[in-house]
């Protein structure tokens, strides 16, 4: 097959874009498929073509060092598709839609792929969306399935008086994505400057009770729920959110916990994913109490892909090859 493996992007996860897309299109190479890398904002200055031998770690290099033409006026002037993307997607078989945040995930692209009668992978524009804001999806998800009890906060609105989520509580950007934003606040004269440390990130932001629990998280494949991954703090790291998210974390897959919570999550992140509209493949992150409640917390419509990601490690615990997933993504994708 013809594939496009479009990626970069302009949305502050644009990296882990570039490290996903470098794998998924050497994996679908090496699987004999004609395969050509392309940034959905940079686009190509040049004639690409599927016969050709593109060395995908060196044009994600290559895009790296672009990072700093990335300016307001530039996305303004640029749209949502720079220079040849379109027209490069049209000759492909198929587009592997390997962004990631707000730009691929909003759902717009997906649109205009519709739009052109262009198949490309994973959810449709409407799920896309929906997923994108926490506070959509809790609207839709939250009378169905449990969630940490929030409020929405808007730049500019008076705050709700009284408030009724207590410390500790969690401040979150509706948009963001990779814990970007994410705060915990212990003590009430932390809430101030932190809500407008938040809203640098976004109009949106939710408020919600912690839950102290552990960190989970469950692929689906094709309506079918993958074995999930526990992420573990390293000793002594336990909710410090500095090492929380860099990177000094474990990933225990599949997850260590009972028959009955593994059912009861799996037959929630399938139901989860039908509430928002998701299709193909997708991830649900959760908290598990000390005492069995399992709280959802969101949905990523298009989950991490490199060969480590959290999805890849799941399906590889079912056997499924890397590369076989990310043909397996394109088959089902198609089949829609
Ligand atoms: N209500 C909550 N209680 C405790 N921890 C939370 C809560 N909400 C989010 N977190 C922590 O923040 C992380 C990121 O939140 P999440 O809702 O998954 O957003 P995103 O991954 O899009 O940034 C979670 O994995 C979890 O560690
Ligand atoms: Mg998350």
């Amino acid at each position: 097959m013809k594939i496009v493996v479009l990626c970069g992007g302009v949305s502050s996860e644009r990296e882990i874009s570039l490290r996903s897309s470098t794998k998924v299109a050497t994996a679908l190479k090496s699987r004999g498929h004609q395969v050509l890398m392309v940034d959905v904002f940079f686009g190509t200055d040049r004639e690409m073509s599927f016969e050709e031998d593109q060395d995908f770690a060196r044009t994600a290099d290559e895009l790296r060092t672009k990072n700093h033409l990335i300016t307001p006026e530039r996305i303004r002037e640029t749209g949502l598709f720079g220079p040849g993307v379109l027209d490069l997607c049209r000759k492909a078989d198929v587009v592997f839609i390997g962004l990631h945040g707000e730009n691929g995930e909003d759902g717009k692209v997906q649109s205009a792929f519709e739009a052109e009668k262009i198949p490309y992978t994973g959810s449709d524009p409407a799920g896309s969306a929906i997923a994108m804001s926490k506070e959509e999806t809790k609207k839709i998800v939250a009378p169905h399935i449990l969630m940490p009890d929030g409020i929405i906060l808007r730049r500019g609105e008076p705050l709700p008086d009284p408030i009724r989520i207590k410390v500790p509580f969690i401040l979150k950007p509706s948009n963001g994505g990779s814990s970007v934003g994410v705060m915990i606040i212990r003590d009430e004269k932390d809430f101030e400057g932190a809500l407008e440390q938040c809203f640098q990130y976004d109009d949106t932001i939710l408020m919600e009770e912690f839950i102290e629990g552990r960190e989970l998280t469950q692929g689906v494949l094709d309506g079918k729920a993958l074995p999930p991954v526990e992420i573990c703090p390293d000793e002594g790291a336990w909710y410090d959110y500095t090492n929380k998210y860099s990177g000094k974390t474990r990933e225990v897959c599949p997850a260590p916990i009972d028959p009955e919570a593994l059912a009861r999550m799996s037959e929630i992140s399938v139901r989860f994913g039908e509430l928002v509209g998701l299709s193909v493949y997708y991830r649900i992150d959760y908290l598990l109490t000390k005492d069995g409640r399992l709280y959802a917390l969101e949905a990523n419509s298009l989950p991490g892909m490199t060969d480590t990601s959290l999805v890849p490690q799941e399906a590889a615990a079912v056997g499924i090859s890397y590369p076989e997933l990310c043909e397996k993504i394109i088959d089902i994708s198609l089949r829609k």
